[in-house]
């Protein structure tokens, strides 16, 4: 088991999460939460694949590795018990880049693209910055404290003007896992209206116990021709910043049309770091995931025990999957920012604010629990000072 305990200061490395959210506030009083990645190290196997990239001293243009496209094929497989292929699989620095070429490619000026709130906002970005209508349904809350998609709702909002839809799966930020039967169910509205349906399943190797990640690859039939999947090594071994991503597209027509588009925004070469990692995460380091996956599921544990004692009128919403809990805190606090001073002036902790992820959600919260334990006991601590202050 490696060492998930020990906790590394990453102010001073330019962290976006923590470094950048520092600057952003103007000071370094804060615990950094908000950013979706992980205060761990990553795998000794990754180390020395960068090592050994760092040792040759010479840092020229790469060529994707042929094994980058097998390592997401036996991922997939292993993981997930889906069969790809590997000539279906693109590489694309990033996902959001991604999204944004998709948009461009698959749709014009003023065409719709939905997107459910609450969303990760660079994809609404790469709509919304693309002269694209963003429609953006709010997924309803149950009965039983989950997240759902409203279909009812999609079918109003939906026309011919509508030509794609971006989905995320697992979703950030309420964690949802979908089940067999809410995929499908999805799939078939997108065919039946002739949506091209972009799925980030870039949090799909964290689930919470008694949930299974399930691929919209998997979902057989017609979507099939329609469908583009995004994913990423990045959140599951934590090297998001070596900017390292994939597409699966099954349609060979649809592939074509969206590999000449990245071709054409130059986005055709990988960069030697983030190829000499996926030749190593996807083959051995399934085990970290494992690891990491008892970690967060232990963190979840702890600060559901946790929170109530400082905000009895939370609803913790139930963690499904990724590394996130969204918190809904409307009962605790009369506004949003009366909330943000509480967190930011008082606590010093930074978790992101509900508006963040769009409208609707003013006064939730998400917070990152991939860190160590001792960090979020930090965080207790902080809490309980705040509210006896
Ligand atoms: C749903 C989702 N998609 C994409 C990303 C980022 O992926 P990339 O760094 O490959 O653009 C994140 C990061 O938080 C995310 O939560």
């Amino acid at each position: 088991m490696l060492d998930f305990s020990k906790v590394i200061d990453r102010r001073g490395t330019d962290s976006y999460k923590w470094d950048g959210s520092d600057r952003a506030l103007g000071n370094t009083e804060c615990i950094q939460m908000g950013c979706a990645d992980m205060d761990f190290e990553a795998a000794p196997e990754l180390v020395d694949a960068l090592r050994a990239v760092v040792e040759h001293k010479v840092y020229g243009y790469a060529t994707l590795s042929p094994e980058f496209a097998q390592g997401v094929v036996s991922w997939y497989s292993t993981r997930h018990h889906v069969a790809i292929k590997p000539e279906w699989v693109l590489h694309s620095p990033r996902i959001v880049v991604s999204a944004s070429v998709v948009v461009r490619t698959l749709s014009q000026a003023g065409d719709k693209v939905i997107l459910h709130t609450p969303y990760y906002p660079p994809l609404d970005s790469a709509t919304q910055s693309q002269e694209r209508v963003a429609v953006e349904p709010p997924l309803v809350l149950r009965e039983d404290g989950r997240f759902a998609i409203d279909f009812e709702q999609l079918e109003s909002i939906v026309d011919e003007s509508t030509k794609l839809m971006i989905f995320v799966s697992p979703h950030n930020p309420t964690t949802r896992v979908w089940t067999r039967a809410e995929l499908e169910q999805l799939a078939a509205f997108c065919v039946k209206h002739k949506l091209y349906l972009f799925v980030d399943e870039i949090h799909c190797d964290f689930t919470a116990p008694g949930h299974e990640f399930i691929s919209m690859l998997d979902i057989k039939g017609p979507i099939q021709e329609r469908l583009i999947v995004v994913n990423s090594a990045a959140k599951s071994f934590n090297i998001m910043g070596c900017a390292i991503s994939y597409l699966i597209i099954p349609n060979d027509e649809l592939r074509h049309t969206i590999e000449q588009a990245f071709v054409k925004a130059g986005e055709e070469d990988t960069n030697i770091f983030g190829n000499a990692l996926m030749k190593v995460a996807y083959q051995k380091c399934g085990y970290y995931v494992d690891e990491v996956n008892a970690v967060i599921n232990a963190n979840d544990e702890f600060l559901r025990e946790q929170l109530p004692t400082v905000f009895p009128k939370a609803k913790i919403i139930p963690r499904e999957g990724s590394y996130l809990m969204w918190l809904d805190l409307r009962d605790e606090f009369a506004s949003e920012q009366e909330m943000q001073d509480f967190l930011i002036n008082k606590a010093h902790i930074f978790w992101l604010e509900g508006s963040h992820f769009g409208s609707h959600f003013d006064g939730y919260a998400r917070v990152n629990i991939g860190c160590p334990r001792a960090t979020l006991e930090e965080m207790m601590r902080r809490l309980r000072a705040a509210k006896s202050a």
